[in-house]
């Protein structure tokens, strides 16, 4: 098992990484300081494995709350429904909560622990990678509203991690993909050594060995614990996150969510934005050609579907991260390199929404 730390002074906590990790009892009695607690998931995380993890968790008077699947339950309905559940089944302020499932479950989970009794501690056991290199990690938790995606919410850190490599063997090979999208990004903003650990160890990767995993997923835990260290509410640095995020929601919304995965649009998006860098003269062609053959041999799309330029642009500025109606971007200047930039030529922009 690994162990490291998210610093955030008296917000710190741990992140528990290997094969079975989740079976570990005394993981959770350390961070659990009451007889009652709850979890939440949902049904197909519930068919797979909730025997499993109530058993492990047989010392606590365990209130288990099973929502149904999807992205379409991340609601406010959903939190009403859950905040009820906590209240009926006499969970206090001592009580913690256990989020066990993907980023969906994660981000549900920890909206209600943040607002329940206007906070109560709460646990994250990722079950797919995303959640386990990013959504479990960082404290940014909220639901969808109809204007919008994840805009409510808080930022709320856990009390401890805990990602079981092994759960990892259950997921559909899309969502592994996806998941491969986000740990690829690290390497392209913060270490280039781990990008080419990524390249070369493609094979391994895709077979799940756990080992190689546990190592996946501390680098990109790392990675994702120093940038929040360092910026935790998304001041400045933290920004360099959504690297090829906002040419991917784009992607997304223009094609009504329904074409690409989350974690296929940022694909393209980040090739775009490597692509956008290149033109400006920062990065080179073949660190651009080394990131496509990457996030290609690991299943996932790079080119650009053909989308109206002007609607891409407008769908752009729509981004959260939009400032005054400058377009903040992610750029790389390298591998392992990112920069945030709203001072490139619009003109280079409108180029390589046109390519
Ligand atoms: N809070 C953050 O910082 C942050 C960061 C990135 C994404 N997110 C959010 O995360 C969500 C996406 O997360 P996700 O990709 O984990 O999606 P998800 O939670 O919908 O899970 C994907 C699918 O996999 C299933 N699943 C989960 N674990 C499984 C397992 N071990 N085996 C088989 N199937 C399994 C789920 O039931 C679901 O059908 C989005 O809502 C997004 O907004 C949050």
């Amino acid at each position: 098992m690994r162990t490291l730390k998210v610093n955030l002074e008296d917000r710190s906590y741990p992140i528990y990484i290997g094969s079975d990790v989740s079976l570990d009892n005394e993981l959770y009695s350390k961070h659990i300081s009451s007889k009652k607690i709850a979890l939440i998931t949902n049904e197909q995380i519930a068919d797979l494995y909730l025997s499993e993890i109530s058993q492990t968790l047989n010392a606590f008077d365990l209130k288990t709350l099973v929502l149904p699947e999807g992205e379409t339950e991340k609601n406010l309905e959903t939190v009403g429904k859950a905040v009820e559940f906590l209240s009926d089944n006499g969970i206090d302020r001592d009580s913690s909560i256990i989020a066990f499932g993907g980023g969906v479950v994660g981000d549900i989970t920890g909206f209600v622990a943040s607002s329940y009794m206007r906070g109560i501690k709460f646990l994250q056991v990722p079950t797919t990678l995303l959640a386990q290199v990013d959504s479990s990690v960082g404290g940014k938790t909220g639901v969808n509203i109809n204007t919008g995606k994840n805009l409510i919410g808080s930022f709320y850190q856990p009390s401890a991690v805990i990602a079981d490599t092994r759960y990892l063997n259950s997921l559909e090979p899309n969502r592994l993909s996806e998941g491969l999208a986000e740990v690829i990004k690290y390497g392209l903003i913060r270490d280039e050594d781990f990008f080419k650990w990524l390249s070369k160890n493609t094979n391994r990767i895709l077979a799940l060995e756990p080992e190689i995993m546990t190592h996946l997923i501390e680098r990109c835990c790392q990675i994702k614990a120093e940038i929040v260290s360092e910026d935790e509410r998304e001041g400045s640095i933290r920004a360099i996150l959504n690297y090829g995020h906002t040419f991917g929601h784009a992607i997304e919304s223009l094609t009504d969510y329904s074409v690409y995965t989350h974690g296929e649009a940022v694909s393209i998006g980040m090739v775009m934005a490597a692509s956008m860098a290149e033109r400006m003269g920062m990065l080179s062609q073949d660190d651009k050609t080394d990131i496509t053959r990457l996030l290609e041999s690991v299943n996932l799309p790079t080119k650009k579907p053909d989308l109206n330029s002007n609607d891409f642009l407008e769908s752009m500025k729509r981004d959260k991260k939009v400032q005054d109606g400058e377009i903040r971007l992610i750029l790389l200047e390298s591998i392992g390199r990112a920069i945030i930039s709203n001072n490139y030529p619009n003109e280079i922009l409108m180029e390589t929404i046109l390519e």
